[in-house]
């Protein structure tokens, strides 16, 4: 027929297509809770049960999970790329200083995937299962309690380079720090919020030996750490150069008031100069993250919430969705 009829028609199918493709698009791409409700039932209680026996047997391997998932979301968004085991041609996430030798927990994302491909074969993502083992652990050692959304699916990359591209070494400042969480999305009260994982588990002395040893020419340990807390991590943490003790590779609690407990207290010892970390004490040093530490040490329950809302966030990073990816049979090899 004439234009005139075809022209109106054919932009209100445009119209229609570029609307409907949006919203499938947007609907392909959201996560959602209960994701495995129909299709795995019980997915969820599985790696809860998986988690909690773990935990009970080493309560440090929460504080493995939770930070397993952050070191996961940050590369490549929460794609379970760092589960992935080195191949003889491809060393892996694992390999990165950020997590040879301190990332643990693998163990348990197994014990959990085995559990969950012997009732449903191919259906649970290993992202998803590392970040519901996250959440059980907040939940256990913490008793914070969130409900997050699934349907994330399997990378099959992971290259040894790229944590040290994306993960904030124990240095950064707080400027620095809030860069490295802007560039992922979240906010300066999220990096503040989320840094409170610190209130549990551990860190291996190289990560802030130079604190106590070789802080400045004119310095030799930094003034912002509490004389008497320095003194008692000296006596853990022998000088770098001390061959013996590099052997034994020790750690320390990174929460000396509450280790194992997943709370507040992590910033009252930021205020009391008692954060482990150059990154932790320097959330004091600004006073835009001063005041939020402050508020966080004051108001556990709020930054509890804030917390759970904070890891539902991190924990969206650059999913994989829909038929994107795929759902691994084993954690640690692509299908
Ligand atoms: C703000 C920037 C951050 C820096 C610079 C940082 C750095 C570090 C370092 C150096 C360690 C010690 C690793 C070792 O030597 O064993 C550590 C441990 C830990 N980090 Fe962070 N981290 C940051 C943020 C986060 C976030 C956002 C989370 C999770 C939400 C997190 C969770 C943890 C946990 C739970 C541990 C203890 C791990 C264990 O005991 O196995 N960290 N972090
Ligand atoms: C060493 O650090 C202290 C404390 O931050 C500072 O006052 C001093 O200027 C620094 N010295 C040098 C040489 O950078």
């Amino acid at each position: 027929m004439s234009r005139r009829v075809q022209t109106p028609t054919s932009l209100c199918c445009l119209v229609f297509f570029l609307t409907f493709s949006i919203l499938s698009t947007a609907s392909l791409a959201s996560l959602k809770v209960g994701f495995y409700s129909s299709t795995c039932p019980s997915a969820e209680a599985i790696v809860r049960n998986t988690v909690n026996k773990a935990v009970m047997r080493n309560p440090g391997i929460a504080a493995g999970l939770i930070r397993m998932h952050f070191h996961d979301c940050f590369v490549r968004g929460c794609d379970a790329s760092v589960l992935l085991d080195s191949t003889p041609n491809n060393p892996s996430e694992k390999e990165n200083i950020a997590n040879a030798g301190s990332l643990r927990g693998f163990e348990v994302i197994d014990e959990a995937k085995a559990k969950l491909e012997a009732i449903c074969p191919q259906t649970v993502s290993c992202a998803d299962i590392l970040t519901f083992a996250a959440r059980d652990s907040a939940l256990k050692a913490g008793n914070i309690n969130y409900i997050v959304p699934s349907g994330r699916r399997d990378g099959r990359v992971s290259l040894k380079d790229e944590p040290s591209q994306h993960l904030p070494p124990p240095f950064l400042n707080a400027a620095q720090l809030q860069q490295n969480f802007a560039r992922k999305g979240l906010s300066l009260d999220e990096m503040v919020t989320l840094s409170g994982a610190h209130s549990i588990g551990v860190s291996h002395c190289p990560a802030f030996t130079t604190r106590l040893y070789t802080f400045n020419s004119t310095h030799p340990q930094d003034p912002l750490l509490d004389p008497v807390f320095a003194r008692e991590l000296k006596r853990k943490c022998p000088p770098p150069s001390n061959a013996g003790a590099a052997a034994t590779n020790p750690s320390v609690p990174l929460d000396v008031l509450t280790p194992n407990r997943l709370d507040n207290k992590y910033y009252v010892n930021l205020m009391n100069h008692r954060g482990l970390l150059g990154s932790d004490q320097a959330l004091m040093s600004s006073s835009s993250t001063a005041r939020i530490v402050t508020t966080n040490a004051r108001l556990g329950a709020t930054w509890a919430n804030k917390f759970g809302a904070a890891m539902v966030h991190m924990g969206s990073l650059d999913v994989l969705t829909g038929t994107q990816g795929e759902i691994r049979r084993n954690c640690r090899v692509a299908n």
